[in-house]
């Protein structure tokens, strides 16, 4: 085993609640080996500019309980520069960080596969509300997110019944609806519009008039800001906005518009996120010191386990259609194979769940 002297520990891209928690699962059992932990400011921008923390058993006391992120989050260019990189590398030689743990989402996994390239060992821990990284079932802050999105959905009910209102709630997730379908169905919404699905907008309409006539009174309607539409200047525009409007002119029911945006980020983290993102932790550092490098930390049928960087990187690309030439040229076609079946498992997850909104919804 190789000898490790500091640890690294970054948190990059949105925050997500449970975060904390994977921070302090990795910095207490690295000490319990005998490694140091490092904290590192900020996500990438820190390692460039040497924002750096001692991660003490004291410094993560209290962090379990906190949403967001301690050591702050980033989106940062200059890591993608051979400049940026190379200040990086440099903290890390100057400060003895002899590997890095990333918390985030798939640009921080990307951010991790560059420094693995340099020859800095790197795992990647998926942390994202979003639950949009293909190779993992879960990605640490998903359930806080929608247990966020679910509360504030049953304040609306009262709200909408109250007044014999309709509310289209537009939520975060960005290309994925999984937030939007899941808090959807559990707040008991009437539709849900996905990027994933085709959204019937005609049927909605007609099963809104349907409710209004058996009297019913409040009404949900859950978007997710990944899905467009078009408005009357041919532009593109979140879709939200423009079913709120067509819903109000083609039912005569009054319709509000909420959009939640980055409230569904932030919050006390859920069991499920401080358990899942502790033992996703426990796992990054464990595979660090058996002296692995450019793997990512998933769950898969239950199990936390891990999967190369690259594979799940490129697997996700598929699954997104964002695939570029000759992405696929480093796979053998088992592994290809096992990328499609990976892209199915999703669809199908997705598509079961779409249909429940159809058959429950009034
Ligand atoms: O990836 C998490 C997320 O909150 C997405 O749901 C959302 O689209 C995006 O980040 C918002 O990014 P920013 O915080 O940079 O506005």
């Amino acid at each position: 085993m190789k000898n490790f002297r500091r640890i690294g520990i970054l948190t990059s891209g949105g925050d997500a609640p449970g975060m904390n928690a994977a921070v302090r699962a990795i910095a207490r059992k690295a000490r319990k080996q005998g490694v140091e932990a490092v904290g590192i400011i900020g996500g990438y921008a820190g390692l460039i500019n040497e924002k750096l923390i001692n991660l003490t058993s004291g410094a993560v006391s209290n962090v379990i309980t906190k949403g967001g992120t301690f050591l702050y989050s980033d989106r940062c260019l200059e890591f993608k520069t051979e400049e940026g990189m190379a200040k990086a590398i440099e903290t890390c030689k100057k400060n003895n960080i002899d590997a890095i743990i990333a918390i985030g989402g798939d640009g921080t996994f990307r951010g991790a596969t560059d420094l693995a390239v340099h020859g800095i060992p790197t795992i990647g821990v998926t942390g994202t509300i979003d639950n949009d990284i293909t190779a993992t079932d879960y990605t640490v802050g998903f359930d806080t997110a929608m247990n966020t999105v679910v509360e504030i959905l049953d304040k609306l009910r009262d709200t909408c019944e109250s007044h014999a209102r309709c509310n289209v709630v537009e939520v975060m997730g960005r290309d994925c609806g999984q937030i939007a379908l899941k808090a959807g169905i559990a707040a008991g919404a009437m539709a849900v519009a996905i990027p994933e699905m085709p959204f019937n907008e005609e049927e909605t309409i007609e099963r809104i008039k349907s409710a209004k006539l058996k009297a019913k009174r409040g009404m949900l309607i859950v978007v997710s800001e990944g899905v467009f539409g078009t408005d009357e200047n041919g532009n593109k525009v979140p879709y939200g906005e423009l079913l709120q409007k067509k819903i109000e002119k083609e039912t005569g029911i009054e319709t509000k518009f909420a959009r939640l945006a980055h409230i569904v980020r932030g919050g006390t983290p859920t069991l499920r996120d401080r358990l899942t993102a502790s033992q996703m932790g426990i796992k990054a550092i464990d595979l660090i010191l058996e002296g692995k490098s450019n793997l990512v930390v998933i769950e898969e049928d239950g199990k936390i386990t891990s999967m190369d960087i690259l594979f799940a990187l490129t697997a996700d690309r598929m699954y997104k259609n964002k695939l570029k030439e000759g992405d696929l040229d480093k796979f053998t076609p088992e592994q290809i194979e096992e990328m499609k079946a990976l892209c199915e498992k999703r669809r199908a997850e997705i598509a079961e769940l779409y249909d429940i909104i159809n058959d429950i919804a009034l």
